[in-house]
């Protein structure tokens, strides 16, 4: 059996990736900071179920405080680390640069240290579409240069995946670089498009476009995300000397307009909706080419995005109802 530790587990991808492992039969270390990016209660919540699972325990603690991981993590030896915990907002990154420098690249090496010195040598990291920056080649490929990151952000995500080679190359350890591609469904991070549209959709106040509306995302429904990661956690496990970096995207863009128009129709509310200025740091488009993710890991996402809007906008409604 095995013992997966993630970081980040009381985030959006990481509860539910912790859902589905345990329910494969995993036992599964979380960790989290409950960093105030977003609410506290928000990620509680997320966690509530997973907390009654006897397979299941649960660390608040912060990668950036190293001693604090060999202290409390002293009885563990998890025989994979999926690394998700991250200061997750692009645009954010841009005026607080120093704390995600820190928070990203530090707590990534932190982790690694943390690992070598406990002979744990199986990582998983959870890298970003956004480190192919303006890339003028679509779909995005793992072997497109990525020199050109447009956000701090980016940036930490680009540097960890190199200091996670410098692990492989010279403490032998097994890498995985997992590049999401915007990310949704139910739970999903309260700053992202999908889910500040679907909140002014229902509180009837207009959605800012911006620009045209021609920027278009990858969206990936996080189901579809989470069996990529699982089947790079069955990849690892099974092979040794390993350091690749994979899409785990939809390699369907849909453009910011007409995700717009789809969520109205979905919700079946009229459309509301006013052009703004385009935001400095934004890609003008994200699309992922998954062949390779396809034929190593055997990924293929399945959610096509109007069934995916459909299972959010299910769960927007019932956090909304006051009967729950
Ligand atoms: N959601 C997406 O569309 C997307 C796209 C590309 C990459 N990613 C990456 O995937 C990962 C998960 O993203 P998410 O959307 O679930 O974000 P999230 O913010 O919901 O989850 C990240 C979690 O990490 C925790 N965390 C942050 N700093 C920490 C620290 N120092 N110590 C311990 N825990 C810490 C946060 O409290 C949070 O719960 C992140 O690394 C993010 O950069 C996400």
């Amino acid at each position: 059996m095995n013992k997966i530790l993630v970081t980040g587990a009381a985030g959006f991808i990481g509860s539910h990736l912790c859902r589905a492992l345990l329910k494969n039969g995993n036992q599964v270390i979380g960790l989290d900071n409950f960093d105030p990016f977003y609410s506290r209660e928000v990620k509680e919540n997320n966690i509530k179920d997973l907390l009654q699972n006897p397979s299941f325990t649960f660390y608040e603690l912060d990668i950036c405080n190293f001693f604090a991981l060999l202290n409390e993590l002293k009885n563990e030896k998890p025989n994979i680390v999926v690394h998700l915990a991250a200061k997750a907002g692009v645009l954010k990154s841009i005026s607080d640069t120093e704390s995600y420098l820190t928070n990203n690249i530090s707590g990534t090496h932190n982790l690694l240290e943390w690992m070598r010195l406990n002979e744990i040598n199986k990582f998983i990291f959870a890298s970003s579409s956004s480190v192919y920056g303006n890339s003028n080649q679509v779909p995005f490929k793992e072997t497109d240069n990525t020199d050109r990151p447009l956000t701090p952000y980016a940036t930490t995500k680009k540097a960890c995946e190199l200091l996670n080679y410098n692990y492989h190359y010279i403490h032998k350890m097994d890498v995985i670089n997992l590049r999401f591609f915007t990310v949704y469904g139910p739970s999903q991070r309260p700053d992202l498009a999908i889910h500040k549209f679907i909140k002014l959709i229902y509180a009837g106040e207009p959605v800012k476009i911006y620009g045209a509306g021609d920027s278009a995302r990858d969206y990936t429904y996080i189901d579809d995300t989470v069996k990529g990661i699982i089947q790079s956690i069955h990849y690892i496990q099974n092979n040794t000397g390993v350091y690749d970096t994979f899409n785990l995207g939809n390699n369907h863009p849909v453009p910011l307009l007409g995700l717009v128009k789809s969520m109205y129709s979905v919700c079946k509310k009229t459309e509301n909706y006013v052009h703004v200025e385009e935001q400095l740091g934004d890609m003008k488009v994200t699309c992922a080419d998954i062949s390779r993710a396809k034929s190593v890991l055997g990924y293929s996402p399945s959610t096509p995005i109007q069934e995916g809007l459909k299972l959010f906008a299910k769960w927007f409604e019932q956090q909304q109802s006051p009967n729950l």
